[in-house]
């Protein structure tokens, strides 16, 4: 445990997320930023414009340090996030992805067990080398106080991008597939669990600290197919991760799942979960942070307009989930037309606060 040595009787501590992760509360809390890297910094869209496409960008070790730590320089963020995406799984597994300008991400859709059975993880690691050579220069680029995050899409949000071919969808064709044969349907969900568990690993093993899953999409279940397709997936590949890598946190992220998200912390055995925008702040610190850490739920909506009401909800978040393991983050992504100096002035309040 390198950031938790002792030298000439000097104690090291170890980096605030992570002690928030294992249950310790940390008064000013940590903070990082879901999207923190991306398209409202100028130094983001100055790369982008000179890069063919964004897989491109992910897949390329010097542009995806570079574009990784360039919120790190601005803000001091207590973490970094890895700069992939939750599609490089598909696209390892042999569903082509394609990110349009202005339209997000496109994929031919699987409609059938026959074209679940086509893709495969044979060539997985060889697909993800880049990323996983990004995340080696990035542990070594980390300071003692900076942790670094890898991710992924738990299984049902990348299924949502294989079987819809885009997002904006109603989530439609997937939810009926997996109603009308959740036999077949399972068989995605399987191989998700594997390619993820392998992929989450092999980052792990490169030098992240601490893995979150992004389940972007939870919210669209049904109570039982939420514990089908969302609770029972996520603890798969926590079983499986802890078993090889006990000391590595899991942050869980089912956003929207509303009241479900109490049987995702108490069943999927995640040690920390991410709140989306809409969780009422009193009943998540009464009835979820008494299982471990909560990391959000600042709206991304208020973060891009600012004002006295932006310092208001930061105040309130602080003063009702920072007094317990809370990690200070938004609801959902930074939107791209967020004006940088609302991320300064966000990171200069949470910092300064005093408990
Ligand atoms: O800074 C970070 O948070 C790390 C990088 C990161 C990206 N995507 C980079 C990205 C992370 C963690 C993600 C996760 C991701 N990707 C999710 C889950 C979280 C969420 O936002 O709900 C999802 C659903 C995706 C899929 C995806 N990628 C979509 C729907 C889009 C298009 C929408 C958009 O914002 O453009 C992307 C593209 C994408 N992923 C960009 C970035 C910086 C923008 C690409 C560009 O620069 O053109």
């Amino acid at each position: 445990m390198p950031s938790n040595c002792s030298t000439e009787g000097e104690t090291i501590l170890p980096k605030t997320l992570l002690r928030v992760l294992s249950g310790e509360t940390v008064v000013p809390p940590p903070i990082w930023l879901m999207r923190q890297a991306g398209r409202y910094l100028p130094e983001y869209r100055a790369i982008r414009v000179k890069t063919a496409n964004f897989l491109e960008m992910v897949y390329t070790p010097d542009i995806a340090v570079e574009v990784t730590l360039q919120p790190l320089r601005r803000y001091g963020m207590d973490a970094a996030i890895l700069f992939s995406d939750i599609l490089v799984i598909p696209d390892a597994l042999g569903q082509r992805v394609a990110f349009q300008q202005g339209e997000g991400p496109v994929l031919e859709p699987l409609r059938s067990v026959a074209d679940i059975d086509r893709l495969s993880c044979d060539r997985l690691h060889e697909h993800l080398a880049p990323v996983y050579e990004t995340v080696r220069r990035l542990a070594k680029a980390m300071d003692n106080k900076t942790a670094l995050i890898g991710f992924a899409g738990a299984p049902w949000t990348v299924a949502v991008y294989m079987v819809e071919g885009r997002g904006g969808t109603d989530h439609t064709t997937i939810r009926r597939w997996a109603y009308r044969d959740p036999a077949g349907f399972g068989r995605l969900i399987e191989l998700l669990i594997e390619a993820t568990v392998a992929y989450l690993s092999h980052q792990i093993e490169a030098g992240a600290e601490v893995v979150q899953l992004f389940d972007t999409w939870a919210g669209v279940l049904s109570e039982q197919q939420f514990h089908q397709w969302c609770i029972a997936p996520t603890k798969a590949i926590v079983e499986r991760l802890r078993r090889n890598y006990p000391a590595v946190p899991v942050i869980g992220f089912p956003r929207s799942a509303g009241a479900l998200y109490a049987d995702y912390f108490g069943n999927t055995g995640v040690s920390a979960i991410g709140l989306d925008t809409g969780v009422p702040l009193s009943w998540a610190a009464k009835v979820l942070q008494s299982h471990g850490a909560v990391q959000g739920n600042l709206d991304n909506q208020l973060l891009a307009t600012g004002g006295e009401a932006l310092d208001q909800a930061i105040d309130r978040l602080l003063a009702t989930l920072g007094q317990g393991p809370f990690v200070f983050n938004l609801g959902h992504g930074i939107v791209p037309d967020t004006p940088p100096e609302h991320v300064a002035r966000l990171v200069e309040r949470v910092r300064t606060w005093k408990g």
